[in-house]
């Protein structure tokens, strides 16, 4: 609060110095050119490097003020943090901080949300065929009881509860998914995964896509329409301000440390079950499964993340619904543009439908973004075996 009423009157002072200066010498055009270029300058660098708050240290005492022991993200020094703030981010800086214990055969993690049987099993039967050892399968399925055709799906049932479109049920599913695949300590990465998703890749390639990254796959942006910015409401605060609400693709996939602070949050998780759901007041809706992990990470390890999904979707149609490829869509070259793309679209929802691409950069270099794909009809498994079964492809 202070700090924010102490800066005009800096800029002020500014202004009168610049201005008296030097306005004779300059004509108009070049003056308010330079006028603006230097207030500018002394913006970014308040911003970069705000002055010493009073509340951090009375909040970190035992640490010391100033001391860099302590890093706590950007927004957390606009105000004071609330005690349970304080707690959870204690918690989750120190799981951070710990280097994860490397085990002798790390495994990726596949977590399947279903409602019931997966229609493309054989396809991932082909997928993980041979790397046995390096991945592990759980299915979470809503309605009924998968019947499964590959032995690497067989027994991977975890107990599951219905999930309602849209609700926190969903995330609640992707929670329960993660607590079982971190039982078993070699799991290092997690993906989530519906029953529409394919693999647009091969297993190798994933596998060390995935596990040479220090980031988790998590999709965020900020859309300043109806279906981002517009869920928000005020009953988040303190905790979560609008500056910082995101939105983001459900299908996500995370390094080992980010799985275990999902477990630890119920702060930020209490507040999105209940302020963020459909049927809000005034006829709102907001759906937990697209907010609270954008949200949650790029608010505590925003350097962490990726900011886009590896799971293709085509959204340019500009429907409700995404693009769903059928059997007579899928072709070879259809399914190597998908794996070859290597910058990645935001759409917002505002009136003016801006499309925002970002080039997909990992440890400084330019990579395809996408690992999987979805929506893909059933029909579509047959083809997709044929050109699958070709090891040039892909
Ligand atoms: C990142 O790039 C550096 C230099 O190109 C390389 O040594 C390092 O192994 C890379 N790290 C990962 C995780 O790929
Ligand atoms: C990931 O690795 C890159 C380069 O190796 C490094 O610059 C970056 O800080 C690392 N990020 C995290 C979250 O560890
Ligand atoms: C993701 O976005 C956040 C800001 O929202 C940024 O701080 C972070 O550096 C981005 N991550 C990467 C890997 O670019
Ligand atoms: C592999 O591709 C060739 C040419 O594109 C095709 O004729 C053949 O049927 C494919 N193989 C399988 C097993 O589908």
């Amino acid at each position: 609060m202070k700090k924010e009423r102490a800066w005009p009157q800096f800029i002020r002072n500014l202004l009168i110095m610049v201005g008296s200066r030097s306005r004779p010498q300059l004509r108009r055009p070049t003056w308010i050119i330079v006028l603006l270029s230097i207030v500018c300058v002394f913006l970014i660098a308040a911003y970069v490097y705000p002055p010493p708050s009073p509340s951090s240290c009375s909040v970190f005492s035992s640490h010391g003020c100033g001391s860099s022991a302590f890093e706590l993200p950007p927004a957390a020094h606009t105000r004071e943090l609330t005690d349970a703030e304080v707690q959870s981010r204690v918690v989750i800086n120190e799981i951070l901080n710990y280097y994860p214990v490397q085990t002798k055969k790390p495994k990726v993690a596949f977590l399947f949300l279903t409602p019931g049987s997966l229609p493309f099993e054989k396809l991932w039967h082909m997928f993980f065929q041979g790397h046995e050892g390096k991945f592990s399968v759980y299915v979470h399925s809503s309605k009924e009881k998968p019947i499964h055709v590959s032995p690497f799906f067989v027994g991977r049932d975890i107990h599951s509860e219905p999930v309602g479109w849209g609700k926190i049920s969903m995330v609640e599913a992707e929670r329960r998914l993660l607590a079982h695949a971190l039982l078993d300590p070699d799991n290092q990465h997690f993906v989530l995964l519906s029953e529409s998703c394919i693999p647009v890749r091969r297993f190798e390639f994933v596998y060390n896509y995935l596990l040479l990254t220090n980031v988790s796959f998590i999709d965020s942006y900020v859309d300043p329409g109806p279906h981002g910015n517009g869920r928000y409401i005020e009953h988040m605060l303190p905790e979560v301000e609008k500056k910082d609400f995101r939105k983001g693709s459900q299908w996500f996939s995370m390094k080992r440390q980010h799985a275990i602070i999902v477990m630890a949050d119920s702060l930020y998780f209490t507040k999105f079950k209940h302020h963020c759901r459909p049927n809000m007041e005034g006829n709102r809706n907001c759906y937990a499964d697209e907010h609270y992990l954008p949200t949650f990470f790029t608010m505590l390890d925003p350097g962490g993340i990726a900011n886009w999904s590896i799971t293709y979707v085509d959204w340019s149609e500009g429907k409700w619904h995404p693009r769903s490829f059928r059997a007579r869509d899928i072709t070879y070259q259809v399914m190597k543009n998908i794996a070859y793309i290597d910058e990645s679209p935001h759409f917002t929802s505002d009136a003016k439908r801006t499309v925002v691409i970002t080039p997909c950069v990992l440890n400084g270099s330019k990579r395809s973004c996408y690992l999987f794909a979805r929506k893909f009809f059933p029909e579509a498994q047959d083809k997709l075996i044929q050109l699958y079964s070709n090891s040039t492809i892909f």
